[in-house]
């Protein structure tokens, strides 16, 4: 008992003695990022992963605006590899797809069958300025659990996605199609982009209801003028980049070109009114303000229909109206038909974004704004201040296009991936990590003298960041083979990496499963759908580290008594202070009596060379 008290009590010390970092942090108001010295793209990489998420100049710390939810973001632009990750508020990267699927926008969780869902677009978005491709569900477990590519020949398109109660896809699709242009002086024989969304059973992809711009919006609303208007060049008029469901079954459309919200009947598909534009429909309570905008992107109703909120650009390919793209929260009184622009969310950087960007409304009633064809993105109080900011691309190369992300928005979520952590080893130092686990709160390590071999605990260290750094100390006290161990806050096992062998420095392992130890042949078996099933294949290890736990309180306890004891029997006696020694009686409770501190002090200095020697036991092996 006491060997093994000891041993443990040393190596908790240890452990919290060694240098355990986390990736690289990210900066802080950082000038010479804000001036590209530091490169167009700034980026992480990683031992244990080749994903490369940015690393995020903050200009106000996020982690004031921590509610324990991650960010979805879509990085793209001239960047080294256009994807899409979740990220924490420190700026560490959560996960990132493990392949490339193309061009990436829109990621978000919603729910499908009552479960929270991964979504996301990919595919060719060189097509248009919408794109084709489809948009991907993933299960918790980063599972592809569906893809939705639209019905009767349609394409989804990046711009908007939602999944309503009953299980049906809402979503904007694009398609050439030949239109008379007479009206707007273009030939007879001319083409447009048709501006569309369908609404499709995502279960059987039947679709339930599909609505054409072209067949409800006039041509002569549109602000952008026409170009040649070919089969090969089709003049976009309307470019829809947002759809929403409402609770009475009818639908919000903004469209870019209109520069405005049109409320669309569900069932008959005429426009019942629209906000801004050319035919607004609104009395305007703020002197024009609620009912201008121009390239606005991301229209959601808030609070039923209370308010409508967007991100204005405030400008668009052709043209802008100021410097600088801003949130608004418009309050509609459909009974009045009057629209009141109650707060705007302007970039203290004055940022003007031509393309993209999302407003999202927290369930804190914060306010996100992604910048979208901007690296930036920014939380402010429903008042409109600024409170968190960062930038994920250089401040002065704003506005080239190099670092983009369609949308910034926050999410709960929940990851429980079904690949092992990864271990890497180099200098001396392990690096550890579990791409996608959000219930991860500390690593486990563990030493064996054969990578097959019965694996023991050496340590617990704290999880950091995404990829855990543990610098090992110089004289390898480690035994050869080590893996770790993901444990969750309430000190559950979640699962082990494969063992990485520290005599060959240039192993590095990525998460592949390895072959099983006799000693834990059932933790490598997923049993995802089961929990129980997976509870029972850990109950070993668990056991294993409520020891470890138990042992570790014990030794601290150990230490502070010795303490105690130390101080009472050396420090009281030679400085005489008899209240002070009366008072330490009182905090030591039974422990009055010399003799028995003596005999305890005695004890504890007879466990010592127990404690060497278990030490040296312990790490001989390396
Ligand atoms: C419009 O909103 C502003 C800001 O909330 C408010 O001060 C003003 O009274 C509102 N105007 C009307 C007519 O409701
Ligand atoms: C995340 O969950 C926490 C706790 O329930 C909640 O306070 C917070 O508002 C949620 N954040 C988001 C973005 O949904
Ligand atoms: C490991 O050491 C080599 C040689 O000194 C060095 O080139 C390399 O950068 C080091 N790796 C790390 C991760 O520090």
């Amino acid at each position: 008992m006491s060997r093994s008290l000891f041993s443990v009590l040393f190596l908790s010390l240890w452990a919290t003695l060694r240098l355990c970092r986390a990736d690289q942090p990210p900066f802080l108001r950082d000038e010479l990022y804000n001036e590209a010295e530091r490169g167009r793209f700034v980026y992480q990489t990683f031992k244990t992963s080749e994903l490369q998420p940015p690393r995020w100049n903050m200009m106000s710390p996020f982690n004031k605006c921590d509610d324990g939810s991650y960010f979805f973001m879509t990085t793209r632009g001239n960047i080294p590899d256009s994807t899409f990750y979740i990220m924490d508020h420190d700026g560490s990267m959560v996960w990132g797809p493990d392949h490339h699927y193309g061009e990436t926008y829109n990621f978000q969780v919603q729910k499908y069958k009552g479960e929270p869902v991964l979504v996301f677009w990919a595919g060719d978005d060189s097509i248009g300025g919408h794109g084709e491709g489809k948009y991907y569900m993933l299960d918790k477990h980063y599972v592809e659990i569906k893809t939705v590519s639209g019905g009767a020949g349609i394409r989804a398109d990046l711009h908007s996605f939602s999944i309503t109660e009953d299980n049906h896809a809402i979503f904007t699709g694009y398609e050439v199609i030949p239109h008379d242009l007479t009206e707007v002086g273009r030939p007879a024989d001319s083409y447009i982009w048709e501006s569309l969304f369908q609404e499709i059973d995502i279960e059987t992809g039947d679709v339930v209801f599909e609505w054409r711009a072209s067949e409800h919006f006039p041509f002569l609303d549109a602000y952008v003028n026409p170009n040649q208007a070919t089969r090969n060049d089709p003049w976009d008029f309307f470019h829809i980049n947002m759809v929403e469901k409402d609770a009475d079954g009818n639908f919000l459309v903004s469209t870019r070109y209109g520069r405005c919200v049109l409320y669309v009947d569900g069932k008959t598909g005429e426009i019942l009114w629209r906000l801004g534009g050319k035919r607004n429909s609104f009395k305007d309570l703020s002197g024009g303000l609620a009912t201008t905008f121009l390239g606005q992107h991301d229209a959601h109703w808030y609070k039923g229909h209370e308010y409508i909120t967007m991100f204005d650009n405030h400008g668009d390919w052709f043209h802008t109206i100021e410097d600088e793209s801003k949130g608004h929260m418009i309050k509609v009184d459909l009974a009045q038909m009057t629209a009141n622009l109650t707060a705007s969310y302007v970039h203290p950087d004055h940022i003007l974004s031509t393309s993209q960007g999302s407003m999202q409304v927290l369930p804190n009633e914060n306010v996100l704004i992604g910048y979208g064809f901007n690296g930036a993105f920014t939380e402010y109080t429903w008042d409109g201040d600024a409170i968190c900011d960062a930038y994920f691309e250089p401040r002065q190369r704003m506005g080239s296009g190099d670092v983009q992300s369609y949308r910034d928005l926050k999410f709960n979520w929940t990851g429980i991936p079904l690949t092992n952590p990864s271990i890497a080893h180099e200098n001396d130092t392990l690096y550890v990590s579990w791409l996608g686990s959000t219930k991860t709160r500390s690593w486990l390590l563990q030493d064996s003298d054969a990578a097959d071999g019965v694996f023991k605990s050496v340590l617990t260290t704290p999880k950091k960041g995404f990829e855990t750094e543990y610098d090992l100390p110089s004289g390898k006290r480690m035994r050869q083979y080590v893996r770790a161990i993901a444990v969750d806050e309430g000190g559950t096992q979640l699962s082990i990496s494969p063992p990485v062998d520290l005599s060959d420095p240039s192993l590095i392992w990525t998460g592949e499963v390895p072959t099983s130890t006799h000693e834990d042949e059932h933790a490598h078996e997923d049993s995802d759908d089961d929990e129980e099933d997976h509870a029972h294949g850990y109950a070993r290890m668990r056991e294993d580290l409520e020891d470890v736990q138990i042992l570790l309180i014990l030794g601290i306890l150990a230490i502070i008594s010795a303490f105690l004891i130390v101080f009472m029997t050396f420090g009281c006696r030679s400085l005489g202070i008899r209240r002070l020694r009366s008072e330490k009686d009182a905090v030591l409770g039974g422990f009055k009596d010399d003799g028995v501190v003596r005999r305890m002090w005695e004890g504890a200095k007879s466990w010592i060379p127990g404690r060497k020697r278990s030490w040296r036991d312990y790490a001989g092996g390396g």
